[in-house]
């Protein structure tokens, strides 16, 4: 099987760098790559890719994943997300590849309780989760072989993430203030990239797998409620931390105001997923435990 997967470098690119390794050939690439185009806002770059190297299945984990700043940078939002997505899915439909994508919880508005299913009316409250909604209407008007999964709260023992800031700032400041009205899953890079190798096999053995899936850890916590955990594997590890974390103070989001807004209910339900390809989700905890050892240990 020849892989094309984009976005390398990214907390989950980075993890299907090495899931995807073991099913055959795969070329990563990121947006400075140059033998190759992998610039994805480039779209006739990314079209020649795609021809040139003719994969079974494109893997996009390539994205404007900037929330906030996408509130006044729109138009670049829209390319990576949306119109790259679309000639993606223009180049699979023609080569008869599998398209496989990531999209988020922040396509719906994020109101009531419940977890979000894959049929819930959609409804973004920010730039981003407009820009991610039209990327899967793409793909979805393409009529390419895809797996789109939605997934939330992604996070990596490297890149970017919450955990990581959180541990930083126990050990700098004296007090700590997080979040709890927010709900959702924290879900591991590791834990998407390994069920994308899964269903990438089990879809091209039987290809009424294919559609949309909500992807999450199973659980599910608040900000503040995720910050403690960081901080208590922290603790059990023996690491300096200023700030306890039975001290972490609990805020709720009006008084934290950021450019994006953001939905206060972020739960995804993973049922079908877990139906269609026999697996079972682990609790968030297990994999937010795996990665702060891991960091501890280096
Ligand atoms: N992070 C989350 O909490 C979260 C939640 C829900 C859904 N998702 C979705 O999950 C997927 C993976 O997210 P992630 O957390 O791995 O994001 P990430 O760590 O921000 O990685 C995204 C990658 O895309 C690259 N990229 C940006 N523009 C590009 C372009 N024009 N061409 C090629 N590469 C480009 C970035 O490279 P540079 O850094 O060099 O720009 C980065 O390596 C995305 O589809 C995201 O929307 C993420």
């Amino acid at each position: 099987m020849k892989i094309l997967l984009l976005g390398k470098d990214g907390q989950v690119g980075w993890e299907l760098q090495r899931s995807l390794a073991p099913l055959g050939e795969v070329l990563a690439l990121n947006s400075c790559s140059t033998d190759y185009c992998g610039d994805i806002a480039d779209l006739q770059g990314i079209a020649a890719t795609v021809d040139t190297w003719a994969p079974d299945v494109i893997v996009n984990a390539a994205a404007y994943t900037a929330v906030d700043k996408a509130e006044s940078d729109r138009e670049r939002a829209f390319q990576v997300n949306a119109a790259a997505v679309e000639q993606l899915a223009r180049s699979a439909a023609a080569l008869g590849a599998l398209l496989v994508h990531y999209s988020t919880d922040y396509v719906f508005a994020g109101d009531g309780t419940q977890p979000w299913q894959e049929t819930d009316a959609v409804g973004p409250l920010n730039v981003y989760g407009a820009s991610k909604l039209a990327g899967e209407q793409g793909i979805q008007a393409a009529g390419c072989r895809h797996l789109i999964f939605r997934t939330c709260w992604v996070y990596a023992g490297r890149g970017n993430n919450f955990a990581r800031t959180m541990l930083r700032l126990a050990s700098e400041r004296d007090s700590l203030s997080v979040i709890d009205d927010q709900f959702g899953a924290p879900t591991s890079a590791e834990l998407i990239a390994d069920v994308t190798a899964h269903a990438i096999l089990a879809a091209c053995r039987n290809l009424a797998l294919e559609g949309l899936y909500h992807l999450a850890a199973s659980g599910e916590t608040s900000w503040h409620g995720y910050a403690r955990f960081v901080l208590e594997c922290a603790a059990q590890a023996g690491l300096p931390l200023k700030v306890q974390p039975q001290a972490i103070t609990a805020l709720p989001t009006a008084s934290y105001p950021t450019p994006a807004r953001r939905p206060a209910n972020s739960r995804l339900d993973t049922r079908k997923l877990e139906q269609a390809f026999d697996l079972k989700l682990p609790a968030w905890q297990l994999g937010v435990a795996r990665v702060l050892t891991e960091l501890n240990e280096k």
